[in-house]
């Protein structure tokens, strides 16, 4: 048995080859398709990048207005997804509602073979169709009707019209954007890879994308955007983080929004997303908040040595824009689904049945002598 090495939590392991994106630890990059992250983030619509990964490059002008007009024009609520959102119990968490309706919308989907292309237009009716279920699920928990998408529209500026009913500031919609950008692609994480995994067996595209989101829903995953915030709130001000900390950490506690299993000298995309969220602040005039964000980060740099990542500041970003702490996963689930059906379809074009071994650390081998009733 010694010589069997465990990878606990797959770390460290290369399972398959990808042509959707790279995470380098040591030059600290991330590159869709090639394109650094950052520079997509600062010259793209959101439309742009999820074309990106879904075809390999940036649309040309063409391309571009074919693809805004088939999303534009699938954008709608559906009635049977506004039917289960009125259904179901606001007690239950928007992920919840956010992995039921996409189940739904795939019971719905009309029956055709699950081959490349039609996995890639119920890609981008899942990409038009997510906005529309996370913006309504927030604004019935306020009792508030639903608003219609507007096809004018770019999909981040649709995305919080949907939410809110009015259009923010350009300043809001650019930050907005950018965090779209920034949470569209990470390679083999944990959710990537459940949908990977799902893709594997020959399922089909909806299921990989529910199985996803629950994978998502985790704080140790995107479950953190929605925890920073709590923590935040928990904290109350700057004065009181050095002693926060100090407790959590002495109680074992996992500070959401901080560390990485790939980064581990800060996650690259952190500036991009704190130049947006600083913008957010002199807007909304919340020194006071960004404060408490730089006092938090430098005592945990302090006692453990450890950087945040990207859900440290999309959370606090997400909170000032209006939206509901736990709309704040959803967001990101919405952002995701473009690269995880990218993966879902690159790994049923190669595939291989995903099927890990495990040593069994069990009772061994034992008669069965029931003690009890028998048969
Ligand atoms: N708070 C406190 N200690 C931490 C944290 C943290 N956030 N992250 C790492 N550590 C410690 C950990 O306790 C361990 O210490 P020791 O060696 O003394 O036991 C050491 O750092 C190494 O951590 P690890 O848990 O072995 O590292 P990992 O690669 O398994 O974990 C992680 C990565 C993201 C699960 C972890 O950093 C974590 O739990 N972070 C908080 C949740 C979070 O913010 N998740 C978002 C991840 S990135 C974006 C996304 O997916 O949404």
């Amino acid at each position: 048995t010694d010589q069997i090495e465990i990878h606990k939590g797959l770390a460290g392991v290369v399972v398959d080859t990808t042509d959707i994106s790279s995470v380098n630890q040591e030059t600290n990059s991330l590159l869709y398709r090639g394109y650094p992250v950052q520079e997509l983030a600062a010259k793209c619509s959101f439309e742009q990048v999820a074309y990106l990964l879904w075809h390999g490059e940036l649309p040309t002008a063409d391309e571009l207005e074919g693809f805004e007009a088939v999303e534009r024009g699938q954008r709608a609520l559906r009635p049977e997804v506004q039917a289960l959102i009125e259904q179901t119990p606001v007690s239950g968490h928007p992920m919840d509602v956010l992995r039921t309706a996409v189940s739904l919308l795939g019971a719905l989907e009309t029956r055709f073979p699950d081959d490349e292309r039609s996995d890639y237009e119920k890609s981008v009716r899942l990409f038009a169709q997510l906005p529309a279920i996370v913006a309504y699920d927030q604004r019935h928990r306020h009792g508030m009707d639903p608003v219609p998408a507007r096809e004018d529209l770019d999909y981040a500026s649709n995305f919080l019209w949907m939410t809110f009913g009015e259009l923010p500031d350009q300043t809001v919609i650019d930050a907005f954007r950018v965090s779209l950008v920034l949470y569209a692609e990470h390679s083999f994480n944990a959710s990537t890879f459940t949908a990977r995994v799902v893709a594997s067996t020959l399922s089909d595209l909806h299921s990989g994308v529910v199985a996803a989101i629950g994978a998502l829903k985790g704080p140790l995953h995107g479950g953190a955007n929605e925890a920073v915030m709590a923590t935040f709130s928990e904290i109350g001000s700057a004065d009181r983080a050095e002693a926060w900390l100090e407790d959590a950490l002495a109680s074992k506690k996992k500070i959401m929004g901080f560390g990485h299993r790939v980064y581990k000298n800060g996650d690259s995309r952190v500036p991009t997303m704190k130049a947006a969220l600083d913008s957010l602040v002199d807007y909304y005039n919340r020194p006071d908040l960004l404060e408490l964000y730089t006092a938090l980060e430098q005592a945990m740099g302090d006692a453990k040595n450890i950087k945040p990542n990207l859900d440290y500041p999309s959370g606090p970003a997400y909170h000032l824009m209006g939206f509901d702490t736990p709309t704040f996963t959803p967001i990101f689930a919405a952002a995701r689904v473009t690269g995880w059906t990218a993966h879902f379809i690159e790994q049923q074009a190669h595939n291989s049945l995903i099927r890990p071994l495990s040593q069994y650390t069990g009772p061994a081998q034992r008669g069965v002598r029931p003690t009890g009733r028998g048969l």
